[in-house]
């Protein structure tokens, strides 16, 4: 088992932890632990305030209105999508497009990117739902060839499996950066050289990965990557579709509408329309301004105090916790123990309780702590594993606000489990 203990931190991880107001609770005279930020994280007061703000104070529409509510709330989404941009060191500003969440930025790459006929595209046994079905469907819709590259048992690939997988046929490949439920993380850098060699597209499902590990767009190379806001502590109903603008310049647009034109002409009774360039092209419709806001606000708080930090600290967590669960009777774990390559999580079944809901709905009840548990939308990973999906998986996941005390309630709460159950 790799280790990073030895590595201090310069953060205030107990003043962090005051940013979340949603951890002064307590309930039945406890306080809550919260570890189940790999489906939702918890949200910072500056997150909060920013949106506040707006409803409070410019609660308008952006980009239309000439009025000074309407200039603030244009000023304050274009600083927004500014601040993202930082935040993934995108080229540019206009690569960055809001949607509603990281499902949505893959659906419009699946739809509206133009892929050759009989092409094939590439995805793994490893995605989430959303980062397969979009493209099974495409797939399905044009006739083209797909192929599944099944990860290995411990969630890693084996890279000659892509070498093997990817020729000059393929014509994308959508592969997910950190597994939501193995944790492990894709040799990214490799798959995209292969890929890129053979003249495929990537498509990067970094849900996962943007929230909990340092992102370089332009250093990754790859050609599309989708996000989650609400992982991030930003707002629910928001994601970003990160897109290098060559593509989005040249994909066809996924809704038609108000924003997306800047001139529509009416002439021998036809309408015709002039498209904006990205990221109107993507954006039609009012769009949510405070989600946007949020975004900005979840980038600037998480850049403030270091994504390396953030890593550093969640594997911290994550060693002491897998330490311990390997060597706990009854208790199986799906994924690499190898915390050099695993973002902050641990996915777990008990084998002395019927099903992970019995798991989650015991440390709740008794405890307050919150994990997750089911098929984490990855049914063909557990079909894999030759796990029933309705008895599912536990998942434990960890972020900044969490401490050592989080994982202590945690394995206690476990063991009394075991030790009830067994
Ligand atoms: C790896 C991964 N991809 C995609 C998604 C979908 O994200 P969203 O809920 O933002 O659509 C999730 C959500 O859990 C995920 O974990």
């Amino acid at each position: 088992m790799a280790t990073c203990l030895g590595l201090i931190s310069m953060v205030d991880w107990t003043k962090i932890r005051r940013d979340f107001p949603s951890l002064e609770r307590t309930i039945n005279g406890r306080p809550v632990v919260y570890l189940d930020s790999a489906c939702m994280a918890l949200k910072p007061r500056q997150v909060i305030d920013a949106m506040n703000e707006y409803y409070e104070m410019y609660p308008a529409c952006g980009g239309r209105s000439i009025h000074r509510f309407g200039k603030d709330a244009s000023e304050a989404y274009t600083a927004a999508r500014g601040k993202f941009a930082k935040f993934l060191n995108a080229a540019q500003e206009a690569e960055c497009i809001w949607t509603r969440n990281a499902t949505e930025s893959l659906n419009i790459v699946a739809s509206s990117i133009e892929l050759p006929k009989d092409s094939k595209i590439i995805t793994t046994s490893l995605e989430h739902h959303s980062g397969s079905l979009p493209f099974v469907e495409r797939a399905k819709r044009d006739n083209l060839q797909i192929e599944i590259i099944k990860a290995q048992k411990d969630g890693t690939f084996d890279i000659e499996d892509w070498k093997n997988a990817i020729d000059s046929n393929t014509s994308l490949v959508s592969v997910v950066h950190s597994s939501n439920v193995t944790g492990t993380i894709a040799p990214m850098k490799e798959i995209v050289e292969i890929a890129h060699d053979r003249g495929a597209l990537v498509m990067c499902d970094d849900a996962q990965y943007a929230p909990h590990h340092p992102l370089d767009v332009q250093a990754a190379d790859v050609d599309f990557s989708a996000i989650s806001v609400h992982k991030m502590c930003g707002p629910t109903g928001m994601g970003v579709l990160y897109g290098k603008m060559e593509h989005l310049e040249s994909m066809k647009m996924a809704l038609y509408g108000g924003d997306t034109v800047s001139d529509v002409k009416f002439e021998n009774g036809k309408i015709i329309p002039e498209y904006l360039p990205p990221p109107e092209k993507f954006e039609a419709g009012l769009q949510n301004y405070a989600g946007a806001i949020g975004a900005g606000a979840a980038a600037d708080y998480l850049q403030s105090i270091g994504m390396h930090e953030i890593e550093k600290h969640e594997r911290s967590l994550l060693e002491v916790a897998l330490k311990k669960m390997i060597d706990m009777e009854h208790v199986h774990i799906l994924g690499t123990d190898d915390i050099s390559i695993k973002t902050g999580l641990v996915t777990f079944s008990v084998d002395t309780v019927p099903s992970a809901h019995d798991v989650a709905t015991f440390l709740n009840d008794e405890y307050n702590i919150m994990v997750r548990s089911g098929w984490h939308c990855v049914g063909p990973f557990h079909y894999q594993m030759g796990i029933d999906p309705k008895k599912g998986t536990a998942r434990a996941s960890f972020y900044l606000y969490n401490n050592m005390n989080d994982v202590k309630a945690f394995l206690d709460g476990l063991e009394t489990l075991i030790d009830a159950s067994a």
